[in-house]
């Protein structure tokens, strides 16, 4: 069992979480550098004038050596991954690169391996790491930073990843009051864990209402049309049928995924139901080395999302919040959803480092529910003991950042797919309405396909359900199951079918 929590030992700030108190390199100091410097600023206009590609080919091949911090290493990774994905997807009409040249996919596999994460654009390297303050003496809110580089450029790219900035900004202070919480719940200390439950509401609170400024400047056709094309990966059978091959891959990342898992598998049992072999990941089929045919084999890795942000994902280990797969049929038993897994791949070594320690620190959950109801000195008038009010405020602080995401996502990705859809079909007559709204490409940018239906199943937990049926006694809640969902209304932000919906009365 792990006691202490160091928030520092993860390259996370107690002020700040995942973004790093001091702004991120802006430059890299070794003179080679320059070349990948000076790309990376004219992505844009050498993209334009469709010469990006013909650039990429006269890079020399660099080799990571030359950087000199951690803070070097994530700027790297930051312009590589800008300039694969430009490399990759080019712009509309262009044909999609299958190869990743030398130049970049040598550097890029070993920073991602000194990072350990996947060489692949990721909410770390285009949020995280892609900031400044406008003025130094600024502190950190989303009107006193920037973005450092774009790839298309312009500001519903730039206020899309400052909104995503922004909400990790404000989250932040959550994982010190989580780990707080955690403390108490060792110690048993039940008051001052109420007070811990709180903060973590606020912080939330506050994540949610930088959420809901999204669409202030980005708009839902710009980041439908064309801002998702550079955050997208290589994970689409159709446009990848081998995957992206990264030219030298030596089978590094793939062999350190490998030796992650068995760590895992030793540290946390192997019947713990973790499946991390989803499809998206290329993980050779070997059980000791890479094979030959998988090195010729390239990557199927999704593109950056959100998801890939360890903040919410610790906030739902800590409090005991549980995720299922979306299943067809309710009355089979529900399997725990691999996506979210899968997406820690994408992150940081040491950020998932952290969720790892999380699931093995004490439950939150586990104590509060053991809670005595009745016989409580510190129980409010009306039945409820403090830390139940207070982690069930937190949690309804979590579904409802959910709850206003499903909503952007309806905006940007549902109602823009669904117009696509529709201009299709008039465009081309013999195909029936019908068959271009199955086609509508409705998927995200981290891979996750049928979006509504895989994002509701990210509402609802057991814990919660644990938790309303203790306040149901008091009358201020109960559940409710409903049939909304039908194969027309599958665009609908209604409360999917086989989840079991919350209704406070
Ligand atoms: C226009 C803005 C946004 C859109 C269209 C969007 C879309 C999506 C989509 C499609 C997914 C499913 C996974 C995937 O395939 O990528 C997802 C997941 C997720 N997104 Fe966003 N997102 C947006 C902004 C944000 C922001 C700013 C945050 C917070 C920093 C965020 C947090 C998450 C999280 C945590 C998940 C994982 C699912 C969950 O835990 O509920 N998203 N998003």
């Amino acid at each position: 069992m792990i006691k202490n929590i160091c928030l520092d030992d993860y390259d996370i700030s107690p002020l700040l979480g995942l973004l790093s108190p001091e702004p991120p390199c802006t430059r890299l100091s070794a003179q080679c550098y320059g070349l990948w410097e000076a790309l990376v600023c004219e992505v844009t206009a050498l993209l334009l004038h469709k010469t990006f590609r013909s650039r990429v080919h006269q890079l020399p091949v660099l080799s990571s050596s030359a950087l000199a911090t951690r803070r070097e290493y994530q700027r790297a990774f930051h312009i590589l991954a800008l300039l694969a994905h430009a490399y990759v997807w080019g712009l509309e009409g262009e044909k999609v690169m299958q190869v990743l040249p030398k130049a970049l996919s040598l550097p890029w596999l070993e920073i991602s391996a000194y990072l350990g994460m996947r060489p692949v654009s990721t909410h770390a390297a285009m949020a995280l790491w892609n900031w400044r303050k406008v003025k130094p003496s600024l502190s950190v809110s989303r009107n006193s930073i920037t973005t450092l580089e774009l790839t298309r450029g312009g500001v519903d790219e730039s206020w899309f990843f400052l909104v995503a900035v922004g909400v990790e900004a404000a989250g932040g202070p959550a994982l010190a009051a989580l780990v707080s919480a955690i403390e108490c719940t060792a110690r048993r200390d039940s008051s001052s864990l109420a007070t811990h439950l709180t903060q973590i509401a606020v912080h939330v609170r506050q994540m949610s209402a930088v959420l809901d400024r999204m669409r202030e400047h980005c708009d839902p056709y710009v980041f439908y049309k064309y801002i998702r094309r550079h955050l997208s990966g290589w994970n689409d059978r159709k446009v990848f049928p081998r995957g992206l091959i990264y030219e030298g891959d030596d089978g590094r990342i793939r062999q350190a995924e490998k030796d992650e898992i068995r760590w895992v598998k030793l540290t946390f049992g192997e019947d713990d139901q973790r499946d991390y072999t989803s499809s998206n990941a290329a993980l050779p089929s070997s059980e000791t080395s890479a094979s030959a045919e998988d090195l010729v084999e390239g990557a199927r890795y999704g593109g950056a999302s959100a998801a890939q942000s360890s903040l919410l994902s610790a906030l739902d280990i800590g409090l005991g919040v549980r995720h299922y797969q979306h299943a067809q049929n309710p009355d089979l038993p529900r399997r725990p959803s691999i996506f979210l897994r899968e997406m820690q791949w994408h992150m940081p070594k040491l950020h998932r480092q952290l969720l790892y320690d999380l699931e093995r620190g004490p439950a939150v959950h586990a104590f509060v529910d053991e809670l005595p109801r009745d016989a409580s000195p510190d129980r409010a008038a009306d039945g409820v003991h403090p830390c139940v009010r207070a982690y069930n405020a937190a949690l309804h602080c979590i579904e409802d950042f959910r709850s206003r995401h499903l909503q952007i996502v309806e905006t940007y990705i549902i109602e823009p797919a669904r117009a696509a859809a529709a201009a299709e079909a008039a465009a081309v007559e013999k195909r029936s309405k019908g068959e271009a709204e199955q086609d509508m490409h409705a998927y995200g940018t981290g891979g996750a396909g049928h979006l509504i239906s895989f994002l509701q199943d990210y509402h609802l937990c057991d814990v919660w359900k644990r938790m309303y049926t203790r306040l149901c006694a008091s009358n201020t809640v109960r559940f409710q199951h409903t049939q909304l969902i039908s194969k027309d209304q599958v665009c609908q932000l209604a409360i999917c079918s086989n989840i079991i919906a919350v209704r406070q009365f």
